[in-house]
C-alpha cells in the first residue's frame, strides 16, 4: 500500500528534523557545504520524496508539494546563513593564524610588449605629432567611391589591376591602401589641415616579399601654398628623427592617378650607411613609399576648392619601416606569431 500523505508528512518532518540537526553541528564550511549536498542536493531523500507525491490524490498533490517546498526553502536559508557564519570564523582564524613574509619575492611575471609594426607606427605618430599632425582613422571595409573614384581612380581605371583588390560586393572593398581616410578627412573637416592615418590594409598579394595583409601610414597636408620641396622636407624630417641625422631622401618619378606630380621615396640605407648589404640588396637605399602632391581633381571631388587650396600626400609601407629600423630579415615574421621573436620587442629598452 502507498503512503498517505499524513505519513509522508511526518517522514518530511522527521528528513527535516535529521537535516537541520546536521547542518547545525557542522563544524566547516566545507563539512557544512557536504551536509547541505547529502540531505537537499540532487540525490538525497528528500529530493525522492518528489517522487513519491505520485501516489496522492489530485486535491493532496499541490498541498504536499507547497510543504515540501517550504521546509526545502527553510533548510536552504539555514544553510546560508550558517555558511555564512563559519567562513566568517574561518577568515578570522586565518587572520590571527597566519603570518604573512612581505619580504619574500613575488611570483615571476610575463612582461607583454607590443608588435614591432605598432611600435613603428606608435614612434612614426609621434614623429608627425611634433609637426602638428593629428591621427584620423577609417575602416577596413572601404566604399569603392573611398578607396578608388573620390581619388581620381574611375572604375575603368588600369591602376585598380596595380592593388589586386578584395570585393565584398559591387561597391564595397577591403582597403586596398590608407588614402580613403585621405578623402574621409576632406570631406568632414576644413582646410588648412595636416592628418595621419596609420591602418591595415589588404591587397591580392602573396610571395616572398608580400604579405595579403599590411599596414600603412597615410600623411596629409593641404594649406595654400604647398610645394614638393615642403613634401620633401617634412620626408626628410622623419627619416632623420627615426633613423638619424645622417639618413637622407630621394625621390624618383613615379605615377599615383591621386597625386601630380607622383614620386616614390627611399631612404639611404641605415644599416650599410650606404656601403651596400643584403638589406637594401646593395643598393644602399631602402624604399618606404610613394607621395606626391595632391591632384586638384581629387581635392575638387571632396569639394574643397583648388584654386585656393593645394596639398601633398604620402604613403609610408610600416612592415618596411620596422624592417629596417629592427633589422629584421624576412617579412613573413611579422606574421607568425612566434613568441621567440615577438619577445625581444617587450617594453624594456624601448624608448
Ligand atoms: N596609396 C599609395 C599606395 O598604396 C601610396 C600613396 C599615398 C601615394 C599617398 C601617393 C600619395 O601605394
Amino acid at each position: 500500500m502507498s503512503p498517505s500523505i499524513q505519513e509522508l508528512k511526518n517522514k518530511l518532518q522527521d528528513l527535516y528534523q535529521s537535516a537541520e540537526q546536521d547542518l547545525k553541528s557542522a563544524r566547516s564550511s566545507s563539512e557544512l557545504y557536504e551536509l547541505k549536498t547529502h540531505h537537499i542536493g540532487n540525490k538525497s531523500r528528500f529530493q525522492k520524496m518528489m517522487k513519491e507525491m505520485k501516489n496522492l490524490s489530485p486535491e493532496e498533490k499541490p498541498l504536499f508539494g507547497k510543504w515540501l517546498n517550504e521546509k526545502k526553502t527553510a533548510l536552504e536559508e539555514m544553510y546560508s546563513s550558517l555558511f555564512r557564519e563559519l567562513k566568517n570564523r574561518e577568515l578570522e582564524q586565518k587572520i590571527k593564524t597566519e603570518k604573512i613574509d612581505l619580504s619574500l619575492p613575488g611570483p615571476p611575471s610575463h612582461k607583454g610588449g607590443l608588435h614591432p609594426v605598432q611600435l613603428i607606427i606608435q614612434k612614426t605618430v609621434n614623429i608627425f605629432k611634433s609637426l602638428g599632425y593629428s591621427v584620423r582613422t577609417g575602416p577596413m571595409i572601404e566604399s569603392d567611391w573611398n578607396n578608388f573614384q573620390a581619388l581620381n581612380i574611375p572604375t575603368d581605371h588600369p591602376s585598380r589591376d596595380l592593388q589586386d583588390t578584395f570585393y565584398i560586393d559591387e561597391a564595397h572593398v577591403l582597403r586596398t591602401h590608407t588614402s580613403p581616410i585621405q578623402v574621409r578627412s576632406m570631406l568632414a573637416e576644413k582646410p588648412p589641415m595636416a592628418i595621419l592615418a596609420p591602418g591595415k590594409v589588404f591587397r591580392r598579394d602573396n610571395d616572398v616579399s608580400h604579405s595579403p595583409t599590411f599596414h600603412q601610414m597615410e600623411g596629409m597636408f593641404i594649406d595654400t601654398h604647398v610645394s614638393m620641396a615642403h613634401l620633401k622636407g617634412t620626408l626628410s624630417y622623419f627619416v632623420k628623427e627615426l633613423f638619424g641625422t645622417n639618413t637622407k631622401v630621394r625621390f624618383r618619378p613615379s605615377y599615383f592617378p591621386f597625386t601630380e606630380p607622383s614620386a616614390e621615396y627611399d631612404c639611404s640605407c641605415p644599416i650599410c650607411g650606404m656601403k651596400g648589404c643584403p638589406m637594401c640588396k646593395q643598393s644602399g637605399w631602402m624604399e618606404i613609399g610613394g607621395c606626391g602632391l595632391m591632384h586638384p581633381k581629387v581635392l575638387e571631388l571632396s569639394h574643397i576648392p583648388s584654386e585656393k587650396w593645394e596639398g601633398f600626400a604620402f604613403g609610408l609601407g610600416m612592415e618596411r619601416l620596422a624592417i629596417v629600423y629592427y633589422g629584421i630579415p624576412h617579412i613573413k615574421l611579422f606574421l607568425e606569431n612566434d613568441i621567440r621573436f615577438l619577445e625581444q620587442f617587450s617594453f624594456k629598452g624601448e624608448s
